[in-house]
């Protein structure tokens, strides 16, 4: 029930509409109990009338009249209040949803990197969609059906005591029955949903990870297994499913034999108060049958009464899953450190006794480092030497265990987290494109300014709908930035050019293609920092040096970390590192490194050494068979390739 708490703001987001519906529910549920009374007043005037004595006349046509129309317009006020509850109520309930997906929604987006590290996406999926309609009914049909039982019970009741409170006492007795059988299915219900709804994202889990990993299952032809894999998850989904449903069943039976006792009951005591054998309790026949026909009423929200308490225990096992989305909190973020002054950076990077340890695993080990803004640092090293690590201290993708990281001799952690990435773009090694076209995808960083933050924890009637920000994207820049990653022959060769849709929609880029996209996409924000993770591994070594070339001359004042395989790309770094396990195991120039002898020698050596011997293969290709032999503008295993990855097992 404290999850509830954080759903009352939500709530009173819409008070009026969630009170008006309530006042309208029991409106129409007194209205509905109407026609009961007025046909047991006819009943008792039409039975006075036809015994014939004079003292009592009975019922005149007038009157009868009266009470048919009151009868007519009772259902009429019924039905209208009805339509009344559906527009407040259901309304309401699902501008609370979108209240709800749209706070969501803002908050995942201001998680970090260490979330989504280990949230799974089908899950995610699963808890926006599933759960959250989960809610929704709960707040919606289940609130409706929740006033509807209560305030017929109590306008019920009300009437019953009002005809004959012995025989309301009768009725009453079924009622403690009722309520243990609504706590155990309570209890049934929440400690057999939750799971169901864990199953729930798993598979939604799998089936996510199977779509987006479909080359990977299709390369190791692993369909068969993946589908066994699935059918077994589904298995325990339906077993859990029907686990929960089993509760559900016989307890619908039981209350309608519940309420089968209850009539028994009125009809045998009440029907011997009729016939005047309970004394001091008499009963007319009208009462009795607006007795009777007001516990008919009762039936459906009885019956509903196991629906609500499955729908609500739902709604509320669905919203602690939500809850668990809005408790995490990004572990770097501003604080009250942040010096909300630094508006503007030039790009001097320093890193001063910086370590990095993962679960006691030291990954980064003391590296001291000076990077002045505007030049270029290259950094190589075997995978897994930190490399990546080290650049996203930068950007604050992570935080130093111990030492720090300085930009403009700033601790980035002073430095407001929106002002730092505003000033860097990265490539990184796994780049990610969207379902848009070329354009959007490159222009991408371009147009935050255009974009209002979006208010959360308000009413949808209070926030203005987002702006339609259709912003065409500054296609000059785009096209140089596309220009100068080497891409922009290949865009112009596209059915549509610039617009031409990537992704789901449209046409599948080659890797190298996607790494140029990247690159063109962080080229376009002209940042102070550029950071460039072995962003051209599947770019040949002809056009990265094209590229480089063109980089080198917008680079003016820009500082690069370019992080690289190739002697022949990280050659023109002002500055070099080779990463080792987390420490530097070298530093220098391009010339200095050479001369030294160690790692960075060797790398260079055996590069030499395989495109020499490459070469030797082209010169014998071009003897045998002469002709034009293109380059394609994507590497396949091609010279220099050699990195020191292969240092890794030693
Ligand atoms: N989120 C993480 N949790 C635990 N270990 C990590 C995490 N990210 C990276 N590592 C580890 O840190 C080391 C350095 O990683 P990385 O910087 O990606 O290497 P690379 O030089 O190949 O870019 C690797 O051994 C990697 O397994
Ligand atoms: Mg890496």
């Amino acid at each position: 029930m404290n999850n509830f708490k954080a759903l009352v703001p939500y709530l009173l987001m819409h008070r009026t509409q969630y009170t008006l519906g309530t006042l309208a529910v029991l409106g129409a549920n007194t209205a509905v109990l109407l026609p009961a009374y007025f046909l047991g007043r006819a009943i008792d005037g039409l039975r006075l009338f036809s015994s014939g004595n004079p003292a009592t006349p009975g019922l005149t046509l007038s009157q009868l009249g009266w009470l048919a129309l009151g009868l007519v317009l009772a259902t009429l006020v019924s039905g209208t209040l009805m339509v009344a509850v559906r527009r407040s109520i259901v309304f309401a309930s699902r501008q609370t949803e979108y209240e709800i997906r749209r706070d969501l929604f803002a908050h995942l987006s201001g998680l970090d990197k260490n979330y989504f590290d280990s949230a799974r996406t089908g899950d995610l999926m699963n808890r926006l969609t599933g759960d959250l309609s989960a809610v929704r009914e709960m707040i919606g049909f289940g609130s409706w059906q929740l006033a509807t039982v209560v305030s017929s019970f109590l306008v019920s009741f009300a009437w019953f005591f009002s005809i004959n409170w012995r025989l309301t006492l009768a009725v009453l007795v079924v009622f403690p029955v009722i309520i243990g059988i609504l706590a155990y299915l309570a209890r049934q219900v929440s400690v057999r949903y939750v799971p169901m709804q864990e199953q729930n994202s798993a598979i939604s889990a799998k089936a996510q990870e199977n779509f987006s990993g479909a080359r990977v299952v299709k390369g190791y032809a692993t369909e068969d297994r993946e589908i066994a894999e699935y059918k077994v998850m589904n298995s325990e989904l339906i077993r859990r499913a029907l686990h929960l449903n089993r509760v559900e069943g016989p307890l619908q039976a039981f209350m309608s034999l519940l309420m089968g006792v209850a009539y028994v009951l009125v009809l045998i005591y009440g029907g011997r108060m009729i016939l005047g054998l309970v004394p001091g309790s008499p009963l007319t026949l009208g009462e009795f049958t607006q007795f009777a026909l007001t516990l008919e009423r009762l039936a459906w929200p009885m019956l509903s009464i196991g629906l609500i308490a499955n729908m609500l225990q739902r709604g509320m096992g669905s919203w602690g899953r939500l809850q668990e989305i809005f408790a995490a909190r990004p572990r770097v973020h501003d604080s009250g450190r942040t010096d909300r002054s630094v508006k503007a950076l030039q790009g001097d990077i320093r890193y001063e006794n910086v370590s990095l340890d993962f679960a006691g695993r030291k990954v980064l080990n003391n590296v001291t480092l000076h990077i002045p803004a505007g030049q270029t640092l290259g950094i190589t090293g075997p995978t897994g030497s930190g490399k990546t690590l080290l650049s996203q201290l930068v950007t604050r993708l992570i935080d130093p265990t111990t030492g720090v990281v300085k930009v403009d001799d700033v601790d980035v952690r002073q430095i407001p987290l929106s002002t730092l990435r505003e000033n860097i773009a990265v490539v990184p090694q796994e780049p990610f494109l969207f379902s848009d076209t070329i354009a959007s995808n490159v222009a991408f960083g371009l147009d935050n300014a255009h974009y209002q933050p979006i208010e959360t924890r308000k009413s949808v009637r209070d926030t203005r709908p987002p702006e339609d920000n259709d912003v065409q994207p500054d296609m000059e820049r785009v096209q140089r930035a596309a220009e100068i990653a080497g891409l922009a022959s290949e865009i112009v060769a596209f059915p549509g050019g610039y617009n031409t849709m990537l992704g789901e929609r449209g046409v599948t880029l080659s890797g190298g293609q996607r790494q140029r996209t990247a690159l063109a996409r962080a080229i376009a924000r002209e940042p102070r920092i550029l950071i460039l993770d072995d962003s051209m591994s599947a770019v040949d070594t002809e056009t990265e040096s094209r590229i480089l070339a063109g980089l080198r001359q917008v680079q003016e004042g820009r500082t690069v970390l370019l992080i690289g395989h190739r002697v022949s790309t990280l050659r023109h770094a002002d500055h070099i590192v080779v990463l080792e396990e987390g420490h530097i195991a070298e530093q220098g120039s391009h010339d200095e490194l050479l001369a030294a002898g160690g790692l960075y020698a060797e790398l260079e050596r055996r590069q030499r050494l395989e495109s020499d011997l490459s070469e030797g293969d082209e010169a014998a290709l071009a003897g045998s068979a002469p002709g034009q032999v293109s380059a394609p503008a994507d590497a396949r295993p091609r010279p220099g390739t050699a990195d020191l990855r292969s240092e890794v097992k030693k």
